[in-house]
C-alpha cells in the first residue's frame, strides 16, 4: 500500500482485495490487543462528522492506541497556519492523520507534506473511506462486487467520485443518474474509464433515473447539498427532485436491492421514510462497516 490514501486512486486491485481479506479477518477476531499500542491517530476536521469521528475513533481504540481529535477551528488550518507547517508539525507528534477537508487539493498537500500516513476522511472530491466500506458491505450481501449493477441517485459528489472509481476496480456495473448540470467531472469518470478497461466494469451516466433503476441489485443515494453547499440547498431541491429513491423507483429494480446511503440522510428529500427504514435498507450495515474497514486500514498502514 501506498503511505497515504487520498483517493481510491491510490489502491491497486492487490490493495483492495488485501483489505477485504483483513476486515474478514478482523471481524472473527474483536479485540486486536496492542497493535497500535503507544501510537497516536489525529483526527483533524474542518466539517461536522459522526460516523467517521466515532468509527476512527473506536477502530484505533480496539487496536490499543489513543486518539486526538481536533474540532473545525481548533487549528485555524491555513488561516492560523499554512496547510504544508501543520503537516510537518504534527508529523513530529503522531502516528496517523485522519483528515476531513474541504477542497480535495488541501488532503493532497496536507499528504504531500506529512512524514506519517494521511488519510482523506472526506473532501469535496472524495469519500475513500465510506466506499472501500460499502463495497464491502456490496459482498457480505451479494458474495461479489464483480458483475453487480449498483445504480447511484443525484449529486455527481465526493461519495460518488469515491464509488465509481471503486466500480472501476472492482469490474462493477455503475450507473449514475442525476441532472445534467450535476454529474460526476471528467477527471473521475476518465480514471474510471481506465480501470474499466481492464475489469469489464461500466460506468454509464444518465438523465433518466428509470434507466438506471432498472434491474439494479444496489440502489445508492446521497444528499443533494453536501456539506459546504448549504445554501444551494433551494436550488437542488427543485433540480433534483425525480432523482429521489421511493417506492417508485425502487419498482424498476430487482426486487432484493440493497438500498444504501453514507448518512446522514435528509429525510424526505433525496430518500422517503419508508424506503430508508424499510427491509431492503443496509444503511446501518454500511455505517458499521466504516469501522471494521478503516480497521483494516489501519491495520495495513502500519505494515501489518
Ligand atoms: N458517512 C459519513 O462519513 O458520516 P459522517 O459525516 O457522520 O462522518
Ligand atoms: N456528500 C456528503 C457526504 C457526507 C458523509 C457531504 O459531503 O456532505
Amino acid at each position: 500500500m501506498k503511505k497515504d490514501l487520498v483517493s481510491i486512486s491510490d489502491l491497486s486491485g492487490a490493495d483492495i482485495g488485501e483489505l477485504f481479506r483483513t476486515v474478514k479477518e478482523l471481524k472473527g477476531r474483536p479485540r486486536h490487543g496492542d497493535i497500535a499500542k503507544g501510537k497516536t491517530l489525529a483526527l483533524v476536521f474542518e466539517k461536522p462528522s459522526l460516523r467517521t469521528r466515532v468509527s476512527f475513533s473506536v477502530a484505533w481504540g480496539q487496536m490499543g492506541g489513543y486518539v486526538i481529535y481536533l474540532a473545525p477551528g481548533d487549528i485555524g488550518l491555513g488561516k492560523r497556519e499554512p496547510v504544508a507547517d501543520v503537516a510537518r508539525n504534527l508529523s513530529r507528534w503522531v502516528d496517523v492523520i485522519a483528515f476531513r477537508t474541504f477542497a480535495h487539493k488541501t488532503v493532497e498537500e496536507l499528504a504531500e507534506h506529512a512524514s506519517v500516513p494521511v488519510i482523506n476522511a472526506l473532501s469535496d472530491g472524495e469519500h475513500p473511506c465510506q466506499a472501500l466500506a460499502d463495497f464491502q458491505t456490496i459482498r457480505e450481501i451479494h458474495g461479489t462486487t464483480k458483475g453487480i449493477k449498483l445504480a447511484y441517485f443525484g449529486d455527481g459528489n465526493n461519495v460518488c467520485n469515491s464509488l465509481l472509481l471503486l466500480a472501476a476496480k472492482m469490474g462493477t456495473k455503475m450507473w449514475i443518474a442525476g441532472p445534467k448540470d450535476y454529474k460526476p467531472k471528467k477527471k473521475y469518470l476518465d480514471m474510471a474509464a481506465k480501470d474499466a478497461e481492464k475489469t469489464g466494469a461500466t460506468i454509464t451516466v444518465t438523465e433518466n433515473p428509470d434507466e438506471a433503476a432498472k434491474d439494479a441489485e444496489a440502489i445508492y443515494t446521497d444528499v443533494w447539498y453536501s456539506m459546504g453547499k448549504e445554501k444551494e440547498a433551494a436550488k437542488r431541491k427543485t433540480l433534483f427532485k425525480k432523482y429521489q429513491v421511493n417506492s417508485k423507483l425502487l419498482a424498476h429494480a430487482k426486487p432484493n436491492v440493497m438500498i444504501m446511503h453514507c448518512l446522514p440522510a435528509h429525510r424526505g428529500e433525496e430518500i422517503t421514510d419508508d424506503i430508508l427504514d424499510g427491509p431492503n435498507s443496509v444503511v446501518l450495515h454500511q455505517a458499521e462497516n466504516r469501522m471494521h474497514m478503516q480497521k483494516a486500514l489501519l491495520y495495513r498502514i502500519l505494515g501489518r
